[in-house]
């Protein structure tokens, strides 16, 4: 079992066509065709959408992902048009508002890994490959791979895991030639937030990007414009570890939902992962660690203050 434990109901704004309700984000479409992006303080974990928000989270994740789609400009485009909030909105929606083109997005989640760590560990620790790539004897959990690798995903409906796939699935499903630029483009933009995260003490382990094509800014000769969509190198889509704890061979601390994770394993929480019941609400103790360790994470990559 898994989804969401409470579906969250979307907001009526005049002029806006709601269009989807995602695990974190909801998605309207405006009177000038330009998808509204609005970022919830909704959390998953386990596949599940908890009964708990956690405060000023998806005002975080939209700032953070701002924050670095600035820093990426000259190597992707992205999809944002501009953060003004649609008239008759709610107040809240101030700064977790993205208006953005609505790309049509290609079915395929485009991870880049650095370490090892997750779901590659798991395939590694069966058969020395992750996505079909073969690595070298001896990685524990947290190894530094000899250099960054694609490790794409398919994306599952909620409430499913993403299955990883190996890189000629990826060809299969996009064409050969999209593929090659999902890569290299994943690779590319993975490098250069690797290197700024490290400046700041961070490692960023791993990340997850969704790209998609632009059609309605296709040029005759040159097709579909790859654009960047979604949110991008947040603690919702990556794994960012304090650099001077990093010690492979354990699980790493990390800047995302770890606390939570480990709260709903607890037997405090009296709660089974792998059973039918939906998770509980989280305690007022839980939710403030979480949300500091998101206020962290924006500080320490971003320099800026959360005020
Ligand atoms: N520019 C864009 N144009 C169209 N769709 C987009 C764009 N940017 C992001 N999306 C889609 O918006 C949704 C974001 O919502 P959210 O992150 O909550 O979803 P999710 O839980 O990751 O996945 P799902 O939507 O399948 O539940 C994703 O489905 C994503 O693919
Ligand atoms: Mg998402």
């Amino acid at each position: 079992m898994s989804g969401f434990v409470e579906k969250p109901q979307p907001v009526q704004v005049p002029g806006l066509i709601h269009l989807h309700t995602g695990k974190v984000r909801d998605l309207y479409r405006d009177e000038a065709g330009l998808l509204v992006m609005v970022a919830s303080d909704r959390t998953s974990a386990f596949d599940w959408v908890l009964p708990t928000d956690i405060p000023d989270k998806g005002k975080i994740l939209t700032q953070l992902s701002l924050w670095w789609f600035e820093r990426l400009a000259d190597l992707v485009p992205n999809h944002v048009v501009s953060t003004e909030v649609p008239a008759g909105a709610p107040a809240d929606w101030e700064g977790r508002t993205l208006i953005c083109r609505n790309l049509r997005m290609l079915p395929v989640e485009c991870v880049a890994r650095g370490y090892l760590t997750g779901s590659g560990l798991l395939e590694y620790d069966e058969q020395r490959t992750v996505c079909g790539i073969t690595l070298p004897e001896g990685l524990v959990d947290g190894s530094e791979l000899p250099a960054p690798i694609f490790t794409p995903a398919l994306k599952a409906e909620v409430g499913e895991h993403d299955e990883n796939v190996p890189y000629e699935e990826v060809a299969r499903r996009v064409g050969a030639e999209t593929a090659a630029q999902l890569r290299q483009t994943t690779l590319a933009v993975y490098g250069r937030a690797r290197d700024i995260a490290r400046e700041r003490g961070i490692i960023l382990a791993d990340t997850k990007f969704e790209f998609g094509l632009d059609e309605d800014g296709e040029s005759a000769e040159a097709g579909p414009t790859l654009v960047i969509g979604d949110e991008v190198l947040t603690p919702d889509s990556s794994r960012f570890w304090p650099a001077d704890e990093w010690e492979p061979g354990r699980t790493q601390p990390s800047f995302d939902k770890q606390i939570i994770r480990n709260w709903l394993k607890s037997p405090e929480s009296g709660w089974d992962p792998a059973g039918e019941t939906p998770p509980p609400a989280l305690p007022a103790e839980i939710v403030e660690r979480v949300q500091a360790r998101y206020v962290e994470a924006y500080e320490r990559l971003t320099g800026l203050a959360w005020s």
